[in-house]
């Protein structure tokens, strides 16, 4: 058994995959599993003022958290948030436009910084909370619960450069120009998102994923301080308020430092999306780490053959050692639902 750890089996497969466990077929799950691409959640999401409104509405995202599990056989659910709700409870402004995406108030100096407000920042975000409660109290004994928050610097990215970019080109500037301000940016983003984390772990999530969704594109020294270092911070404080938390860092984007990131980080399971070979991660990563990923989502969109031959293989490489299947990244939008169905079952191992 890959197991590092004296951790008791606890039936949850994907739980127990990322403590070390390692399974006939692996468990699974979706990234982004619920979302636009199924016809419930956008009838769902019509009823709700915007898009933060669902976020913070336990009945509405409770629903919409369970949606997919009802839909097909997956073991887990992620609670329905968004990684930008940290922003919003430290007082920035935070919308979500229609098909542009996150819009913030951009943080352009150390005064922005100053005045956001992380006391309360964590009470603000009890809505959340609620919400894991609910999906915990509906689902199954055998699925996990998964709650979540972005990375520091994912996150921090987003608040100072105002949107996505493809290289956080403002964000990196800002950190290398405002050494201070932006190092007092990432402690307060790491102190509130251990306090969200622990009382998701508290409300009943099982494992919780930090998503570091713009960890690639920063040079090795960047990576070591922006990413490294506060996930690193993240996972310490979280396991100094809940003992044994089980954590997965997902790093989009990640190289060969992904390694590195597993081993001073502490993460119990390292998601990888689908540029990473899957040789290289079973060889370096699987001792140090459970590994999660990694199907290429745009596989899952075209289908077919392909898709499934593709799931096998990623299957395959991790025999033997703790994994759970997952997408790369997001699933998207245009996914057709009985792609997803034909997935699960390549994965399940029906011939
Ligand atoms: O099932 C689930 O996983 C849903 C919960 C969830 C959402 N966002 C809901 C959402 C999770 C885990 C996230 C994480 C998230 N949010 C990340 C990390 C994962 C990744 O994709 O890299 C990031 C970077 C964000 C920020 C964000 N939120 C963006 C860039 C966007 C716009 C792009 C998009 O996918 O629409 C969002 C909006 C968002 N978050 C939607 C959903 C379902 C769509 C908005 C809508 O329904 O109107």
């Amino acid at each position: 058994m890959g197991k590092k750890e004296a951790a008791e089996r606890t039936g949850k497969a994907v739980l127990d995959a990322v403590r070390g466990w390692a399974h006939e077929r692996p468990p699974l799950w979706l990234l982004r599993q619920a979302g636009r691409y199924l016809p419930e959640y956008r009838q769902v999401r019509a009823k709700a003022r915007d898009f933060l409104g669902l976020c913070y509405a336990p009945e509405l995202a409770s629903e919409v958290t369970l949606q997919p599990l009802r839909r097909f056989d997956l073991d887990a659910a992620i609670v329905f948030s968004d990684i930008l709700v940290i922003p919003d409870a430290l007082g920035q402004t935070v919308r979500f436009e229609e098909g542009e995406g996150p819009v913030l108030e951009a943080i352009t100096d150390a005064v922005a910084v100053g005045r956001l407000r992380a006391e309360g920042a964590v009470e603000r975000l009890a809505p959340v909370m609620e919400t894991v409660q609910r999906v915990r109290a509906e689902l199954a004994s055998d699925k996990t619960m998964i709650g979540f928050c972005g990375a520091p610097w994912t996150v921090a990215s987003y608040m100072i450069g105002g949107r996505g970019s493809v290289d956080q080109a403002a964000a990196r500037r800002f950190a290398l120009t405002h050494q201070e301000a932006f190092e007092a940016l990432l402690d307060m983003l790491v102190e509130v998102s251990a306090g969200y984390l622990a009382g998701q772990l508290r409300s009943g999530a099982d494992v919780v994923q930090i998503f570091e969704s713009w960890g690639g594109g920063l040079d090795e020294v960047a990576f070591r301080r922006w990413v490294i270092a506060p996930t690193e911070a993240l996972v310490r404080k979280l396991r100094s308020r809940v003992r044994g938390a089980a954590v997965i860092g997902y790093v989009r984007g990640g190289s060969e430092l992904l390694v590195e990131f597993a081993q001073a980080t502490g993460v119990n399971a390292v998601g990888i999306d689908h540029t990473v070979p899957v040789g290289f991660a079973r060889r370096r990563l699987s001792g140090v780490a459970a590994v999660q990923g990694n199907l290429d989502p745009l596989r899952l969109v075209a289908g077919g053959e392909q898709m499934r031959a593709r799931a096998e293989e990623i299957v395959e490489a991790f025999t033997g050692t703790a994994h759970v299947f997952n997408l790369g990244h997001g699933i998207r939008p245009e996914t057709p639902v009985g792609n997803v169905e034909e997935l699960i079952a390549a994965v399940r191992g029906g011939e």
